[in-house]
């Protein structure tokens, strides 16, 4: 089976990245998860009481500090995230991350940086990575390009449940002002901001069930890997 590359961008909360890492379980690919990565940034940012609304030359500077990878154990069922070699899964999805995020990711030297360690944990190809930039900027020749969409109440509704089960309290008309909020910091930056890629395929996901909506982007990978296959094989013989 030839290996793509798979680009998942989307709004706050729209089923993205349990999309994401279940297609990738699917498929045999390895899942990478952008948001996560801006989040350790700013969880770090945030442990060590940087300003982060402006990209000062001490934000910058702090940078060289952060290195984040992922686990990739045997006995995990998806890669955790890292933060200068300890995991930090938990802590980056509470509630003050969330808060923050946005404002975090809007810097130039920020994104740089993220996208640079990105291409590298992708480089290989088979890899299913979601984000918000990762069609139009990381990965502008990724095989299959999707662009995930849903209600602002469904995804409220989904994100609570989230937290709930994971024991973090929050309120439903909170986390709607949150996803409100990041959606429009992420859509208006000026860098690499969430927008649609013109070869990118739509799906809302407001009436979707998980499986469904797994389902969906498998099939839209499977014709890419068909497609590929085919071309390398009429390559080979001619
Ligand atoms: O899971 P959720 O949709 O809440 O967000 P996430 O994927 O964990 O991303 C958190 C935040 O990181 C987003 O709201 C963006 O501000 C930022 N982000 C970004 O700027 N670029 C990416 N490729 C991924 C995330």
């Amino acid at each position: 089976m030839k290996d793509i590359t798979i680009a998942i961008d989307g709004y706050a909360g729209c089923g993205k990245s349990s999309t994401a890492k279940e297609v990738a379980k699917k498929l045999g690919y390895l899942y990478i998860d952008s948001g996560a990565m801006y989040r350790a940034v700013s969880l770090h940012f945030w442990r060590h009481n940087i300003d982060f609304e402006n990209e000062s030359e001490e934000l910058i500077e702090e940078l060289e500090n952060i290195y984040i990878d992922f686990n990739f154990g045997r006995n995990k069922p998806f890669p955790v995230v890292t933060l200068n070699g300890v995991e930090v899964e938990d802590e980056i999805r509470k509630p003050e991350i969330s808060a923050i995020v946005s404002q975090v990711s809007v810097h130039k030297s920020v994104r740089r940086e993220m996208v640079s360690q990105q291409r590298r944990l992708g480089e290989a190809g088979g890899v299913v990575m979601d984000g918000r930039d990762i069609g139009t900027v990381v990965f502008p020749n990724a095989e299959l390009k999707v662009f995930m969409t849903a209600s602002i109440d469904k995804r409220a509704e989904r994100r609570l449940a989230e937290l709930q089960s994971k024991g973090i309290p929050a309120s439903l008309e909170d986390i709607k002002a949150n996803l409100a909020q990041r959606d429009h910091i992420d859509s208006s930056r000026e860098v690499g901001p969430l927008k649609q890629a013109p070869d990118a395929v739509l799906i809302d996901t407001t009436n979707l069930n998980f499986d469904e909506q797994v389902d969906l982007v498998c099939k839209l990978a499977k014709e890419k890997i068909a497609k590929k296959s085919n071309k390398k094989t009429s390559q080979s013989r001619s």
